[in-house]
């Protein structure tokens, strides 16, 4: 009989890993600590705030009431935790300038060159010269930003000697290897032997005639003719669809463990994130496809209502694409029908050990045999997180997947295309407030550190004048950085409106998944993007230890 494998490796990092969790987690509780411990100590990252990961031990209450108290106004997940990709040959064809000498080269055997006296003044955009031209252009203005991986063959702009262009890229800082894409306009010339020259280019996303239509099988790069208008720019490069096990037999053929829903319900995302994870570590210590909900219950800090929402789904908030390539994993609802299916035709029952308590530990269910294990969780509170199955002993046989958890693609358009209106040539400032600027107790002084007059007298000390600045904030005035802008090119994320509002991809993509109901662009979500804008700028300012000596976590963490 078949088993449903997935991995557990045990990698130097994993031991590791490992050993941290196992010291810290006497004094477990706070996902915080374990998280930014576990990375500060196994993967030395370059964000500063990750760094004061001890101080946080302060907030601890007793095991049984852990809270997680975390900062909230930084969202961290999987692709932030890894190491600085190398040059990867997963990562697809680079365009680098070799790549084009490559296909110079190979125009010039053809023995195509452009005549002087005839072509001049006229712009032929298919031909591969004016694509060449395009390329290196990009390459001379973008290259320490972007990694540009395909290019689609250029299609005429609005005018004559004008020509849109589409290709995909990555960003060099964003650690995961996904691709984004934009298509420009740019305005082409002659340069000395009448060699095709970019004269100008428009910003992010102008090439209008060049978006790509909906492709059901992905990019395919040999298309020369892309229709015009009306295409629809939808990524359709997303594949959240849930995945389904297949035949009866495949079912049959596959060990299973569910979790029932827990405590953990409607606790904050942090928590969820950290129960979560412990489920689908034990799933694959234990060799088995993990049953996994997509119903979120988003808590009321998130949500503009201040009430806990449940009903949201995992894929607005995570790439569930992703997840589904590196955990094996099955939906919920689509499994207890294909298991009700099984019993029907069948006319037995399927073996199931029902396990009641988080006590009984994952080393003793691996020799389990039957195809489903169901762990309940119906103590009271807090014997009934999921999270406590990892703890003590299982933290030394249990890794938590990170790996397998990003950020929503569709999220991270909306950070690529913020990044991008502004040519990824800008500087952040993260100016945190909110509960903690309140809270004259434990941060003395930093409301009157980010005050706008501070902000401005600071901001100036660290950032060139007139760049464009990000500020990535929990400060819900719109207009209190107005003092900023006499200096600055401030850009908030509510200027972005639009790429959620109800003409954006986002929102239609979003509403696809929800059943055709509209998706509320939710705090999570804001804080989501927020981060992963501020990860992209050239120079940082942070709140804590640039703005203001107050600790992080309040008087004399730090
Ligand atoms: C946990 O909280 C409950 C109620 O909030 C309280 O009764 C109990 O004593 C607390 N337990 C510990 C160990 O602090
Ligand atoms: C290349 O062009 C030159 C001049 O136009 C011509 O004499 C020559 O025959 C061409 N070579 C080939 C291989 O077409
Ligand atoms: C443009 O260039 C392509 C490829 O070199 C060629 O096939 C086409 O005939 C050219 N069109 C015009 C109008 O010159
Ligand atoms: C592009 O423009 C050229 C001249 O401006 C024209 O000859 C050609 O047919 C156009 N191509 C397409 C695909 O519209
Ligand atoms: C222009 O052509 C001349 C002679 O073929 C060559 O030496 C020169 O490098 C060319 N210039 C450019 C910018 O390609
Ligand atoms: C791309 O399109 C061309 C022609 O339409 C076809 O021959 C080729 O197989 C396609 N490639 C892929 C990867 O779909
Ligand atoms: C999406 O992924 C599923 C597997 O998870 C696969 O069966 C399906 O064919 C994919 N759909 C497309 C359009 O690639
Ligand atoms: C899971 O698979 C690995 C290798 O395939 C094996 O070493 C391990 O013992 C298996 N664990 C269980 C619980 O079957
Ligand atoms: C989009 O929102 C605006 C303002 O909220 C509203 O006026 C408009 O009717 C909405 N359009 C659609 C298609 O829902
Ligand atoms: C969103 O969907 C509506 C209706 O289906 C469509 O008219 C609109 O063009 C779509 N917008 C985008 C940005 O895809
Ligand atoms: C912010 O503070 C850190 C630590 O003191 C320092 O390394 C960094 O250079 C400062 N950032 C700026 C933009 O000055």
């Amino acid at each position: 009989m078949k088993e449903t494998n997935s991995s557990t490796t045990t990698e130097p990092i994993g031991q590791n890993l490992i050993k941290v969790i196992s010291n810290v987690c006497f004094s477990f509780f706070v996902f915080s600590v374990l998280i930014f411990t576990v990375i500060a100590i196994t993967y030395q990252p370059p964000d500063p705030w990750l760094e004061s990961s001890k101080s946080l031990i302060t907030d601890f209450t007793k095991v049984e009431n852990a809270t997680f108290k975390t900062d909230t106004s930084v969202i961290s997940t999987g692709e932030d935790l890894i190491l600085a990709p190398a040059d990867s040959p997963s990562a697809g064809f680079q365009i680098t300038e070799v790549t084009i000498e490559k296909s110079e080269e190979k125009l010039a055997y053809s023995n195509s060159s452009l005549n002087c006296d005839e072509d001049l003044n006229v712009v032929n955009c298919s031909d591969p010269r004016v694509l060449i031209a395009v390329e290196r252009f990009n390459l001379k203005t973008f290259k320490s930003r972007i990694v540009f991986l395909e290019y689609q063959p250029p299609v005429n702009g609005s005018k004559p000697n004008e020509c849109d262009v589409a290709w995909k890229y990555r960003n060099k800082k964003e650690r995961s290897w996904r691709k984004y894409r934009d298509y420009r306009r740019f305005t082409i010339g002659f340069g000395v032997n009448c060699s095709y020259e970019v004269t100008a280019a428009k910003g992010f996303r102008s090439g209008f005639n060049a978006r790509r239509p909906r492709l059901p099988s992905g990019w395919n790069s040999t298309r020369t003719h892309l229709p015009r208008i009306p295409v629809n720019p939808s990524d359709s490069d997303i594949n959240d669809t849930i995945p389904t096990v297949g035949s009866e037999s495949a079912f049959r053929q596959g060990k299973y463990l569910v979790y029932s829903q827990g405590g953990d319900h409607c606790k904050g995302m942090n928590q969820f994130l950290w129960s979560f994870l412990c489920g689908l570590g034990e799933a694959q210590f234990l060799n088995r496809t993990f049953v996994m909900d997509l119903n979120i219950c988003l808590a009321a800090t998130y949500n503009p209502s201040n009430k806990d929402e449940d009903g949201k789904d995992f894929r607005f908030y995570f790439d569930f694409e992703h997840l589904k390539e590196v955990a094996s994993i099955v939906e919920a609802r689509e499994f207890i029908k294909d298991w009700r299916k099984w019993e029907r035709t069948h006319r037995r029952r399927i073996p199931v050990r029902r396990v009641a308590s988080y006590k009984i530990t994952p080393m003793q269910l691996h020799k389990a045999k039957s195809t489903i294990l169901y762990r309940r969780f119906d103590g009271p509170e807090p014997e009934n997180y999921w999270y406590r199955v990892c703890e003590g002993e299982a933290a030394k046989y249990i890794e938590r997947p990170w790996h397998a958890l990003w950020k929503s693609k569709r999220l991270m358009n909306i950070v690529s295309e913020i990044s991008g209106r502004m040519d990824w040539d800008f500087d952040a400032v993260h100016v945190v407030r909110g509960e903690k600027a309140e809270n004259k107790e434990l941060w003395p002084h930093l409301d009157s550190d980010t005050s706008p007059d501070n902000l401005v007298t600071k901001v100036q000390a660290m950032i060139q004048p007139w760049r464009n600045l990000y500020v990535a904030t929990n400060e819900p005035f719109y207009n209190y950085f107005d003092k900023l802008r006499s200096y600055y090119k401030v850009h908030l994320l509510d200027d972005y409106k639009e790429l959620w509002g109800n003409t954006s991809e986002w929102y239609n993509e979003t509403k696809t998944l929800n059943d055709g109901k509209p998706v509320e662009f939710d705090g999570y979500m804001r804080v989501a993007v927020d981060t992963e804008v501020l990860y992209r700028a050239k120079t940082r300012v942070e709140t804590f230890y640039n703005l203001t000596s107050d600790c992080k976590d309040g008087v004399n963490t730090c």
